[in-house]
């Protein structure tokens, strides 16, 4: 009889812990009702460290790394939703973005007249160096003034402010304008082109990257403030949002760690 106590007690106390552990779960599932937006789709062109590019992690497989990449990250976090990364050509990035197939950009985007039309922008979160010309380091004695790179193939990435400076301010140079960035070093590389406009982060990236390209001693426009876009008039209602990780994240120093990281990483830059 005492062995029977014994065995019913035992079960009474399986039961109760089930009941104990159902209770749990169905604590779970109400924590996950409370959650805003489920999933947050960011666009970007992950060939431009130090702000997005690909890296291998240790089993081989590719992650996205950059400054970029870690206010995207972070902005996912403090929605509390996940970040899915949809990785595209710099020049249909305003596209996706206007058709809803992602809701932010964030792949160092500077204003200008013509975006400023169809989407809207964040505060900025970052400064660039003015725009760099990246040439090969036998040239630099060659190429010191805009009018050295006269009558030669100046590249840039398609849709991208700086294609609109070799158009604006190198009138007597031609233009190369390739999709990837990546695509446009190789062709200096390989002297299908004299010259590359970047951003001046990126361009110092690729210079100290491969021993045989250098910055040009030519003077370029200004220092461009980085936004992150939206859809016009924000109809997901995200950019308040933003703007607090934003803000947040300057306040708190966090783009400062986040640089310290991507060039920590960006040497080892697949793509
Ligand atoms: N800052 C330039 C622009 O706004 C170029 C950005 C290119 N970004 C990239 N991830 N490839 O047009």
């Amino acid at each position: 009889m005492k062995k029977m106590i014994g065995k019913l007690m035992a079960v009474t106390l399986v039961v109760a812990m089930m009941c104990g552990l159902v209770a749990c779960g169905g604590n779970e599932d109400a924590k996950k009702e409370e959650k805003k937006a489920e999933k947050i789709v960011l666009g970007t062109s992950a060939d431009y460290p130090p702000f997005e590019f690909i890296v291998l992690d240790e089993n081989k497989k590719q992650q996205y790394a950059g400054i970029d990449i870690s206010l995207a990250k972070q902005i996912a976090e403090d929605m509390d939703a996940e970040l899915e990364i949809s990785n595209m050509n710099f020049d249909s990035l305003i596209a996706a973005l206007q058709k809803g197939e992602v809701d932010m950009v964030i792949s160092g985007v500077e204003k200008d007249g013509k975006r400023e039309k169809v989407v809207d922008f964040s505060e900025a979160y970052y400064t660039d160096l003015p725009p760099m010309i990246l040439i090969k380091a036998d040239k630099k004695d060659t190429y010191t003034s805009a009018k050295s790179l006269e009558g030669k193939t100046i590249a840039a990435q398609s849709g991208t402010t700086k294609a609109d400076i070799v158009n604006e301010e190198f009138k007597k140079s031609k233009l190369l304008a390739l999709t990837s960035v990546t695509d446009i070093v190789n062709n200096l590389a390989y002297d299908k082109c004299d010259a590359v406009i970047l951003d001046g982060a990126v361009a110092q990236q690729y210079a100290q990257e491969n021993e045989d390209m250098v910055i040009a001693d030519i003077a370029l426009g200004e220092e461009a403030p980085y936004y992150v876009a939206v859809q016009k008039g924000d109809p997901k209602g995200i950019l308040e949002d933003i703007n607090k990780t934003i803000q947040n994240a300057k306040e708190k120093k966090l783009v400062d760690q986040w640089i310290d990281e991507a060039d920590a990483k960006a040497d080892e830059a697949v793509e």
